[in-house]
């Protein structure tokens, strides 16, 4: 007898339709998996073997024959157990054969009980697209699934429960279509505790409102893990676009948690400095997102920057360029979109105090030059607003009241975020950060002035063509916040300003 089963697979973002065909023929008692399966779908057999077992169903005692369409495209993980489980009943007739629009996924432990997968929403999508109108999936997956419309989805927590539901005996609700909702940011940390430093706090806001990668430097316990922390807590909520993206991402890593549909709130990832390139970057024999794709649309903190290996921080070059990373294994090709806003911080020496007005600095220029060494030019160019974060003054520190509160400085963010998307949207993307090179000179139109200044400054700071880009995007972000639709003096001034200070720390771009 012969059966087939629709089921999904996944590699890195990529959901796939898999078609799983049993057989079951006389002769000697043999179970054979083929089809391009990776050790863990193996293991299947022995898993589905016991829950049959368990279910109470018998296990033919001939030779079975289990195949997986299409057979040359790998097949990864646990996820296929439950659609060879169904295959083997279908195919020895212990149940009806299953209607041929509904795909099947989930993994099985030993006694019957449908356990969570990752990358349920990339399989959900896939199964969308192929024309699937009936998902039966993990319960904790569930929520995940039920965010496509035109898709009816079916949460199973037990083999039994969705063999009742299939032979009309106990016919199981499906999940609510959750429709997207944009989320709040959880501003458990607020800009309000913050006292004084007034220009981290501008420089904050610019990045903010424009999408902009952003250094700080300064002495210990100056408030910039403070600040940085409090970054989430500004920046405009997801759009459902960028949710799917980010979602999927957590979804393939495994960290999306049980029924959690969509994500709401902007990922905020801050690897420890030990982290290894390959956690940061992505990777492994089944490809799997990284820190910078974990905090794609979101913001990546790299705080004591310096203290990062090296060869880390120089994989994620390419990577904060493209938006996009590309893992290449033995199993295929993987692309993980990132497009992060990166923030670091940084003390100016290892004492931390060099440059400080009132603590002497203990560390020697051969120290200096060593820890600074550690953060390549090519990095530091990628870096849009470098700022020197000044010692807290004791007033600011005494003083009762603390500065602006975030949603004071969320609204205005909100209103440059929404000038941007207007005029960037026939361009499909959506903050100045991400102007496409060819749009720049149109994007960027400055008063006489400015073109002066920023022509002088050129040869004068020696700055890279990457640099002269990313002053002028800088530059549109400051000119938005005034509601100005020509850059002026003022405004390049302020954008050049922010990429002074690397040099009179002693940085060459
Ligand atoms: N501007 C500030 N306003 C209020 N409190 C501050 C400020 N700066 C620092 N603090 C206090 O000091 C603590 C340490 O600040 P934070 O961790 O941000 O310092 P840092 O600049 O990151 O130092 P390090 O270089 O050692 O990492 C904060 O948790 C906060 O209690
Ligand atoms: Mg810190």
């Amino acid at each position: 007898m012969f059966a087939r089963v629709t089921s999904l697979g996944v590699f890195a973002l990529h959901g796939f339709v898999v078609t799983v065909e049993a057989d079951i023929s006389r002769g000697l008692p043999q179970f054979e998996l083929v089809g391009l399966p990776d050790s863990a779908v193996k293991e299947s057999r022995d898993r589905v073997r016991s829950a049959l077992k368990n279910l109470g169903f018998s296990f033919p005692a001939s030779r079975i024959t289990l195949n997986l369409a299409p057979a040359d495209q790998r097949k990864t993980g646990p996820v296929y157990d439950l659609p060879i489980l169904l295959g083997v009943l279908a195919a020895s007739g212990q149940i009806a054969a299953l209607p041929p629009d509904a795909a099947f996924l989930g993994e099985l432990s030993l006694a019957g009980e449908v356990r969570p997968v990752r990358g349920a929403l990339s399989m959900a999508i896939a199964a969308q697209n192929a024309g699937v109108r009936t998902l039966y999936l993990p319960a904790e997956n569930a929520a995940e699934a039920a965010v496509l419309p035109g898709l009816a989805v079916y949460g199973v927590r037990e083999v039994r429960q969705l063999l009742e539901h299939l032979d009309g005996t106990a016919p199981l609700p499906p999940v609510p279509c959750a429709p997207f909702e944009q989320g709040e940011p959880l501003v458990a940390a607020d800009l309000a505790d913050v006292h004084g430093q007034p220009e981290a706090r501008r420089a904050l806001e610019v990045a903010a409102s424009g999408g902009h990668n952003l250094l700080f430097i300064g002495p210990p316990g100056s408030g910039k893990s403070m600040l940085a922390k409090r970054l989430p807590g500004i920046l405009p909520p997801l759009t459902r676009e960028e949710s799917m993206q980010t979602t999927q991402i957590h979804s393939a890593a495994g960290l999306l948690g049980a029924d959690a549909g969509l994500m709401t709130v902007r990922p905020f990832r801050a690897p420890h400095h030990t982290v290894s390139p390959v956690a940061l970057t992505g990777g492994g024999s089944v490809p799997r997102p990284g820190e910078v794709s974990l905090a794609h649309n979101g913001v990546l903190f790299l705080d004591e920057l310096p203290e990062f290996q090296r060869t880390a921080l120089e994989i994620l070059r390419q990577p904060l360029e493209d938006g996009k990373i590309v893992v290449s294994r033995a199993a295929g090709q993987a692309a993980f979109p990132c497009h992060v806003m990166l923030v670091a911080a940084m003390n100016p020496c290892p004492c931390g105090y060099l440059g400080h007005p009132s603590h002497p600095c203990t560390c020697t220029p051969a120290a200096v030059e060593r820890y600074r060494s550690r953060i390549s030019g090519p990095l530091l160019d990628r870096i849009d607003l470098h700022v020197n974060v000044e010692p807290v003054e004791y007033e600011a520190l005494a003083s009762d009241s603390g500065g602006e509160s975030s949603a004071a400085v969320r609204s205005r963010v909100l209103r440059t975020r929404r000038i941007q998307q207007q005029r960037l949207q026939q361009w499909g993307v959506s903050c100045n950060a991400r102007i496409p090179d060819a749009q720049l000179r149109a994007v960027c139109r400055m008063t006489p002035d400015a073109s002066r200044m920023l022509a002088a400054a050129f040869d004068r700071m020696g700055l890279s063509a990457r640099a002269y880009t990313r002053v002028l995007k800088v530059a549109r972000t400051l000119a938005d916040m005034d509601q100005s639709e020509l850059l002026s003096s003022a405004h390049i001034a302020e954008a050049l300003q922010y990429r002074m200070l690397d040099r009179s720390l002693g940085y060459s771009l």
